[in-house]
Protein backbone atom coordinates (compact mmCIF):
# COMPACT_ATOMS: atom_id res chain seq x y z
CA UNK A 1 0.00 0.00 0.00
CA UNK A 2 2.80 2.13 0.29
CA UNK A 3 3.22 3.52 -3.60
CA UNK A 4 -1.02 4.27 -3.10
CA UNK A 5 -2.67 7.62 -1.95
CA UNK A 6 -4.13 6.28 0.93
CA UNK A 7 -6.52 7.80 3.71
CA UNK A 8 -7.94 6.62 7.23
CA UNK A 9 -11.54 5.43 7.52
CA UNK A 10 -12.32 4.24 11.07
CA UNK A 11 -8.41 4.11 11.45
CA UNK A 12 -8.29 1.77 8.81
CA UNK A 13 -6.06 2.62 5.39
CA UNK A 14 -7.86 3.00 2.53
CA UNK A 15 -6.23 3.56 -1.08
CA UNK A 16 -7.64 5.79 -3.18
CA UNK A 17 -7.26 7.19 -7.16
CA UNK A 18 -7.08 10.77 -8.22
CA UNK A 19 -10.50 12.04 -8.41
CA UNK A 20 -12.35 9.24 -6.04
CA UNK A 21 -14.68 10.64 -3.90
CA UNK A 22 -14.22 8.94 -0.10
CA UNK A 23 -17.59 6.91 -0.80
CA UNK A 24 -16.32 5.53 -4.03
CA UNK A 25 -12.89 4.69 -2.59
CA UNK A 26 -14.27 3.48 0.79
CA UNK A 27 -17.27 0.79 -1.40
CA UNK A 28 -14.13 0.28 -3.73
CA UNK A 29 -12.12 -1.18 -0.80
CA UNK A 30 -14.95 -3.32 0.78
CA UNK A 31 -15.83 -0.35 3.40
CA UNK A 32 -19.39 -0.05 3.65
CA UNK A 33 -20.81 3.91 3.49
CA UNK A 34 -24.41 3.86 4.24
CA UNK A 35 -26.01 5.87 1.79
CA UNK A 36 -29.29 6.57 -0.17
CA UNK A 37 -28.75 9.34 -3.39
CA UNK A 38 -25.54 7.57 -4.21
CA UNK A 39 -25.00 5.69 -7.02
CA UNK A 40 -22.16 4.72 -8.74
CA UNK A 41 -23.32 4.99 -12.21
CA UNK A 42 -24.22 8.87 -12.02
CA UNK A 43 -22.83 11.58 -10.43
CA UNK A 44 -22.97 12.74 -6.99
CA UNK A 45 -26.45 14.41 -5.82
CA UNK A 46 -25.50 14.50 -1.83
CA UNK A 47 -29.23 15.31 -1.11
CA UNK A 48 -29.91 12.06 1.21
CA UNK A 49 -26.63 12.94 3.56
CA UNK A 50 -27.13 9.40 5.22
CA UNK A 51 -22.93 8.86 4.13
CA UNK A 52 -22.11 12.23 6.64
CA UNK A 53 -18.82 11.53 7.56
CA UNK A 54 -16.30 13.51 10.02
CA UNK A 55 -12.98 14.44 9.04
CA UNK A 56 -9.79 15.41 10.84
CA UNK A 57 -11.18 15.36 14.17
CA UNK A 58 -8.52 16.30 16.75
CA UNK A 59 -7.63 15.50 20.56
CA UNK A 60 -6.20 18.28 22.18
CA UNK A 61 -5.31 18.12 26.08
CA UNK A 62 -6.31 21.03 28.16
CA UNK A 63 -4.75 23.23 30.60
CA UNK A 64 -5.94 20.96 33.49
CA UNK A 65 -4.50 18.00 31.82
CA UNK A 66 -8.13 16.66 30.09
CA UNK A 67 -8.06 15.15 26.78
CA UNK A 68 -11.10 17.08 24.14
CA UNK A 69 -11.88 15.91 21.38
CA UNK A 70 -12.88 18.51 18.92
CA UNK A 71 -15.09 17.11 16.13
CA UNK A 72 -13.91 17.34 13.09
CA UNK A 73 -16.12 19.12 9.70
CA UNK A 74 -19.25 17.15 8.72
CA UNK A 75 -19.33 16.51 4.65
CA UNK A 76 -21.03 14.15 2.59
CA UNK A 77 -19.36 11.74 1.48
CA UNK A 78 -20.21 10.75 -2.14
CA UNK A 79 -19.41 14.89 -2.85
CA UNK A 80 -16.02 15.13 -0.67
CA UNK A 81 -12.52 14.43 -2.90
CA UNK A 82 -10.81 11.56 -0.81
CA UNK A 83 -7.34 13.44 0.27
CA UNK A 84 -4.30 11.66 1.42
CA UNK A 85 -3.57 11.36 5.04
CA UNK A 86 -6.81 12.60 6.13
CA UNK A 87 -8.97 10.79 9.18
CA UNK A 88 -12.38 9.52 8.30
CA UNK A 89 -14.65 8.71 10.88
CA UNK A 90 -17.76 7.04 9.56
CA UNK A 91 -19.19 4.12 12.03
CA UNK A 92 -19.15 5.88 14.93
CA UNK A 93 -21.54 6.66 17.71
CA UNK A 94 -22.27 10.33 16.80
CA UNK A 95 -22.71 9.77 12.75
CA UNK A 96 -24.60 6.61 13.33
CA UNK A 97 -27.39 8.37 15.60
CA UNK A 98 -27.92 10.92 13.38
CA UNK A 99 -28.08 8.33 10.50
CA UNK A 100 -30.61 6.99 12.39
CA UNK A 101 -32.82 10.31 12.76
CA UNK A 102 -32.63 11.04 9.20
CA UNK A 103 -33.72 7.32 8.41
CA UNK A 104 -36.69 7.66 11.05
CA UNK A 105 -37.31 11.28 9.50
CA UNK A 106 -37.74 9.61 6.33
CA UNK A 107 -39.99 6.95 7.40
CA UNK A 108 -42.76 9.71 9.19
CA UNK A 109 -42.73 11.87 5.74
CA UNK A 110 -43.90 9.49 3.77
CA UNK A 111 -45.79 6.24 3.52
CA UNK A 112 -44.20 3.12 3.86
CA UNK A 113 -46.27 0.22 5.13
CA UNK A 114 -43.74 -2.44 4.37
CA UNK A 115 -45.72 -5.48 5.04
CA UNK A 116 -47.65 -4.48 2.32
CA UNK A 117 -44.70 -3.50 0.25
CA UNK A 118 -43.87 -5.37 -3.40
CA UNK A 119 -40.23 -3.90 -2.20
CA UNK A 120 -39.66 -5.01 1.34
CA UNK A 121 -36.90 -6.66 1.92
CA UNK A 122 -35.21 -5.59 -1.25
CA UNK A 123 -36.00 -1.82 -0.11
CA UNK A 124 -32.87 0.31 -0.02
CA UNK A 125 -34.25 2.75 2.89
CA UNK A 126 -36.01 -0.35 4.93
CA UNK A 127 -32.15 -2.24 4.52
CA UNK A 128 -30.53 0.58 5.84
CA UNK A 129 -33.19 0.71 9.16
CA UNK A 130 -32.56 -3.09 10.21
CA UNK A 131 -28.72 -2.51 9.25
CA UNK A 132 -28.42 0.98 11.82
CA UNK A 133 -30.82 -0.58 14.03
CA UNK A 134 -33.70 1.85 13.52
CA UNK A 135 -36.69 0.54 15.92
CA UNK A 136 -39.13 3.27 16.09
CA UNK A 137 -40.37 5.96 13.68
CA UNK A 138 -39.40 8.18 16.95
CA UNK A 139 -41.55 11.44 15.55
CA UNK A 140 -44.63 11.84 14.21
CA UNK A 141 -46.02 10.20 11.12
CA UNK A 142 -46.63 12.43 8.67
CA UNK A 143 -49.28 10.47 6.70
CA UNK A 144 -48.95 12.92 3.60
CA UNK A 145 -51.93 12.34 0.59
CA UNK A 146 -49.83 10.91 -2.41
CA UNK A 147 -52.13 9.57 -5.65
CA UNK A 148 -50.48 6.17 -7.52
CA UNK A 149 -50.29 7.07 -10.71
CA UNK A 150 -51.46 3.69 -13.16
CA UNK A 151 -51.66 4.99 -16.25
CA UNK A 152 -48.37 3.79 -18.10
CA UNK A 153 -49.11 -0.01 -19.28
CA UNK A 154 -46.26 -1.53 -18.19
CA UNK A 155 -44.70 0.78 -15.07
CA UNK A 156 -46.75 1.92 -12.16
CA UNK A 157 -45.67 4.81 -9.90
CA UNK A 158 -46.95 4.90 -6.09
CA UNK A 159 -45.49 8.62 -4.66
CA UNK A 160 -46.07 7.20 -1.05
CA UNK A 161 -42.83 6.32 -0.26
CA UNK A 162 -40.77 8.95 -2.69
CA UNK A 163 -37.33 10.22 -0.83
CA UNK A 164 -36.63 12.42 -3.63
CA UNK A 165 -33.66 11.10 -4.18
CA UNK A 166 -33.86 11.84 -8.04
CA UNK A 167 -32.09 8.41 -9.07
CA UNK A 168 -34.58 7.84 -11.34
CA UNK A 169 -34.37 11.93 -12.28
CA UNK A 170 -30.63 11.27 -13.09
CA UNK A 171 -31.02 7.92 -14.65
CA UNK A 172 -33.51 9.66 -17.49
CA UNK A 173 -31.30 11.89 -18.21
CA UNK A 174 -27.77 10.75 -17.90
CA UNK A 175 -28.56 7.56 -19.13
CA UNK A 176 -31.83 7.18 -20.69
CA UNK A 177 -31.52 10.49 -22.40
CA UNK A 178 -35.17 11.11 -22.07
CA UNK A 179 -35.94 13.09 -19.18
CA UNK A 180 -38.88 11.48 -18.17
CA UNK A 181 -38.77 12.68 -14.39
CA UNK A 182 -38.42 16.00 -12.47
CA UNK A 183 -38.48 17.00 -9.21
CA UNK A 184 -40.59 20.48 -8.48
CA UNK A 185 -41.83 22.43 -5.12
CA UNK A 186 -39.91 23.53 -2.51
CA UNK A 187 -39.55 22.13 1.32
CA UNK A 188 -43.09 20.06 2.38
CA UNK A 189 -43.95 20.82 -1.18
CA UNK A 190 -41.48 18.72 -2.85
CA UNK A 191 -42.37 15.94 -4.99
CA UNK A 192 -41.37 14.15 -7.96
CA UNK A 193 -43.29 14.60 -11.48
CA UNK A 194 -43.24 13.66 -14.89
CA UNK A 195 -42.95 15.45 -18.04
CA UNK A 196 -45.50 15.07 -20.23
CA UNK A 197 -48.51 17.32 -20.88
CA UNK A 198 -50.81 15.54 -18.67
CA UNK A 199 -48.52 15.25 -15.58
CA UNK A 200 -49.01 11.31 -16.31
CA UNK A 201 -46.34 8.73 -16.82
CA UNK A 202 -48.60 7.05 -19.57
CA UNK A 203 -48.24 10.06 -22.03
CA UNK A 204 -44.47 9.83 -21.25
CA UNK A 205 -41.84 7.49 -23.67
CA UNK A 206 -40.56 5.86 -20.32
CA UNK A 207 -39.47 2.10 -21.15
CA UNK A 208 -40.06 -0.70 -19.05
CA UNK A 209 -36.64 -1.24 -19.83
CA UNK A 210 -35.44 2.12 -19.18
CA UNK A 211 -32.73 2.60 -16.49
CA UNK A 212 -35.07 5.14 -14.55
CA UNK A 213 -37.75 2.27 -14.44
CA UNK A 214 -35.30 -0.12 -12.90
CA UNK A 215 -32.91 2.18 -10.40
CA UNK A 216 -35.72 3.27 -7.32
CA UNK A 217 -34.24 1.85 -4.16
CA UNK A 218 -37.96 2.31 -2.70
CA UNK A 219 -41.00 0.82 -3.41
CA UNK A 220 -42.10 4.10 -5.55
CA UNK A 221 -41.41 2.80 -9.60
CA UNK A 222 -43.13 -0.75 -9.52
CA UNK A 223 -43.29 -2.86 -12.61
CA UNK A 224 -47.24 -3.89 -13.63
CA UNK A 225 -47.47 -7.82 -13.40
CA UNK A 226 -44.28 -8.35 -11.88
CA UNK A 227 -44.83 -9.13 -8.07
CA UNK A 228 -43.55 -11.50 -5.14
CA UNK A 229 -41.43 -13.76 -7.36
CA UNK A 230 -39.01 -13.86 -5.10
CA UNK A 231 -41.06 -14.55 -2.10
CA UNK A 232 -41.13 -12.28 1.58
CA UNK A 233 -37.93 -14.07 3.46
CA UNK A 234 -36.18 -15.00 0.17
CA UNK A 235 -34.78 -11.04 -0.90
CA UNK A 236 -31.59 -9.74 -1.08
CA UNK A 237 -31.72 -7.88 2.51
CA UNK A 238 -33.98 -10.63 4.17
CA UNK A 239 -30.94 -13.17 3.69
CA UNK A 240 -28.05 -10.64 4.36
CA UNK A 241 -27.55 -7.09 6.00
CA UNK A 242 -27.09 -4.09 3.53
CA UNK A 243 -23.70 -3.86 4.74
CA UNK A 244 -22.92 -7.07 3.75
CA UNK A 245 -21.05 -7.04 0.64
CA UNK A 246 -19.93 -3.24 -0.32
CA UNK A 247 -18.20 -4.05 -3.87
CA UNK A 248 -22.42 -4.20 -5.27
CA UNK A 249 -22.08 -0.18 -4.85
CA UNK A 250 -18.63 0.35 -6.05
CA UNK A 251 -17.88 2.72 -8.92
CA UNK A 252 -17.31 1.46 -12.34
CA UNK A 253 -13.26 1.67 -13.26
CA UNK A 254 -14.02 3.73 -16.29
CA UNK A 255 -16.41 6.21 -14.51
CA UNK A 256 -14.12 6.79 -11.62
S1 LIG B 1 -39.25 7.67 -7.49
FE1 LIG B 1 -37.69 6.40 -6.48
S2 LIG B 1 -35.81 6.86 -7.60
FE2 LIG B 1 -37.26 8.49 -8.09
S3 LIG B 1 -36.84 10.14 -6.62
FE3 LIG B 1 -38.49 8.88 -5.74
S4 LIG B 1 -37.43 7.36 -4.47
FE4 LIG B 1 -35.89 8.25 -5.80
S1 LIG C 1 -25.39 9.32 -0.51
FE1 LIG C 1 -24.25 11.11 -0.08
S2 LIG C 1 -25.75 12.60 0.34
FE2 LIG C 1 -26.90 10.84 -0.27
Amino acid sequence: MSDAKTFFLDEEEIPFEEGQTIIQAALSAGKYIPHLCYHPEFKPHGSCKLCTVRIDSRTVTTEDGQSVKIPGRAAASCTTPAQAGQHVESEVPEIQDLRRTLIQMLLVEGNHYCPSCEKSGKCLLQGLAYDLGVMDPHFPQYFSKREVDASHPDVLLDFNRCILCELCVRASAEVDKKNVFAISGRGHTKHLICNSESGELGDTNLAATDKAANVCPVGVILHKRHGFEVPYGQRRFDKAPISDNPAQYAPVKEQV
